[in-house]
């Protein structure tokens, strides 16, 4: 089959629209630990998991983006922070970036004459259970831990109850994780901190740290062994000083992240965005079309988010009329940019089996929104909403969450600070999303892993051994694969009473 041929097969489809036929499969354990399903979310950053989760307020915030990016994903930080409040966004990255560390490089210390009201003071703000005591010239005097501070009252300074540096195992010069891990086995030490030749503080590794990358080592990390993390900044506005204050708090990547990509606002963004950022990594969307891709790649970013109304909580089709099945979109996408950018294939997952299709037909990698609604991770309070169970005849409390697309009303009131705004200023905003209740449910790492283990069994069905196989035996003979549904296989396929 050509590509134009395959384009033809795919117009006007969407995930529900088509099924893979099986093949011959080689796969033994269909184990996430054991199957290869690393891909580029960008020209220069690589997941070992897919998985990415969707710049919405009520999605993804740093203890969203802390399990996608320890389950080998990713979470993009939205912008739906009052204007102006950039420092809220920037918060939620400093928490992800100080979750998990390889060397802590700048770890929280205290001189060796304040007093332990002060050292507790800290270790309460911060969240820590050990400062490190250095002079004025940053060398390193001693560690002072939770336990030091403990039942202890009076006029004790901190330099009374450290345990002072020639009682610690102390490590000259940088250390591997590795190495770092035998040195402390063999001492027995649960933190080991590093210095210079002169003694001054260069870091701090705890055994903590090593254990979080014994346990996940799929976990999104940069070069310093903290997990990485996304946010994303609009097109107009304070997008530009939202962004330095985001790559100063050292995020991996920037999501320009517009509702119509193919625009000349977002070719104002990228150009400002590079000429300010140089090649800082840049995702932009969302476009739907062939033109819309490579327009995008023109103009230099490292990926193009695809998806141009297949969202769940996204009105743009209903109340516009433009858009495109999210399948026709990526297949369009993929043959407009190839391998050059990668594509994010953002909205429309609402079933396992749909990240499959979208990783086949186009995307690289999958961002997920309502998948993850309502889960542990999401901000927002929970309601306790009365529901009829027709059955028993009663009505029992269930807690619900809000899921609400990011260019509903509620969301952009809140993100455009209009609480006080006239009734006829909200009537003209264009809303071009839902705002809905769902139930209230467990953490989003289980959610992650189900989807994995259903990827696992795709590629499995699909008779490849990894991620990158499947999409190249698919793309070397789409025809092999590819099962266009009539209105009753549909029925059969995808729907159950
Ligand atoms: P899913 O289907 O996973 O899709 O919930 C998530 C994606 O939906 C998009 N999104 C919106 N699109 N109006 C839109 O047109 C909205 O209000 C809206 N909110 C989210 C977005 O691309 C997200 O990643």
């Amino acid at each position: 089959m050509t590509p134009t041929e395959l384009l033809c097969r795919v117009h006007g489809c969407t995930f529900d629209d088509v099924l893979f036929a099986p093949q011959f499969s080689v796969v033994v354990r269909r184990d996430p630990t054991r199957i290869d399903l690393a891909s580029r979310l960008s020209t220069n950053l690589v997941l070992k998991r897919p998985i990415v989760s969707a710049n919405m307020d009520t999605v993804t915030r740093a203890p969203m983006a802390i399990v996608q990016a320890e389950e080998g994903g990713l979470g993009i930080i939205d912008r739906g922070f009052r204007a102006g409040d950039i420092e809220g966004q920037v918060r939620e990255i400093q928490i992800v970036k100080r979750t998990q560390h390889g060397v802590v490089p700048d770890p929280y210390t205290i001189p060796p004459d304040a007093g332990l009201e002060q050292a507790r003071d800290l270790m309460e703000r911060s969240g820590v259970g050990t400062l490190v005591v250095v002079d004025g010239a940053r060398r390193l005097l001693g560690l002072l831990t939770e336990r030091d501070v403990r039942f202890v009252s009076g006029t004790a300074r901190v330099a009374d109850r450290m345990t002072p540096a020639r009682q610690l195992r102390v490590h000259e010069g940088p250390i591997g994780i590795e190495e770092a891990e035998r040195v402390m086995v063999a001492h027995k030490v649960k933190k080991l901190p590093l210095v210079d030749r002169t003694g001054r503080l260069l870091g701090l590794i705890t055994a903590r740290d090593i254990v979080k990358h014994r346990q996940q080592p799929f976990a999104t990390r940069d070069p310093q062994g903290r997990l990485r993390v996304g946010a994303a900044i609009g097109a107009t506005g304070d997008y530009l000083e939202r962004a330095a204050e985001l790559i100063r708090a050292e995020v991996d990547v920037i999501v320009i992240d517009i509702a119509h990509g193919h625009s000349v606002v977002m070719a104002n963004a990228v150009e400002q965005f590079r000429q300010r950022f140089g090649d800082f990594e840049l995702i932009a969307g969302n476009v739907g079309t062939g033109e819309g891709a490579r327009f995008l790649a023109e103009r230099g970013v490292n990926g193009i988010k695809v998806g141009v109304g297949p969202g769940g909580g996204c009105t743009t089709r209903i109340t516009t009329s433009f858009g495109v099945p999210q399948v026709q979109a990526l297949v369009e996408c993929r043959l407009a940019v190839g391998d050059r950018v990668p594509i994010v294939a953002d909205g429309g997952i609402s079933r396992d089996g749909a990240l499959v299709q979208a990783l086949v037909f186009g995307g690289d990698t999958a961002m997920l929104g309502s998948a993850f609604a309502g889960t542990l991770e999401t901000p927002g309070e929970i309601v306790h909403k009365p529901v009829v169970l027709p059955e028993a005849q009663r009505t029992v409390r269930v807690p619900f969450k809000v899921l609400r697309g990011m260019a509903s009303i509620g969301a952009i009131k809140d993100r455009l600070d209009l609480e006080d705004a006239a009734q006829g200023d909200l009537a003209a905003l264009g809303a071009e999303g839902l705002e809905t209740s769902v139930p209230a449910r467990g953490s989003a790492r289980a959610v992650v892993q189900e989807m994995l283990k259903h990827l696992c069994s795709a590629i499995s069905y699909g008779g490849a051994e990894s991620l990158g196989g499947l999409r190249e035996a698919f793309w070397r003979g789409p025809e092999r694969y590819l099962v266009r549904l009539s209105a009753a296989a549909r029925r059969e396929s995808y729907e159950r009473p």
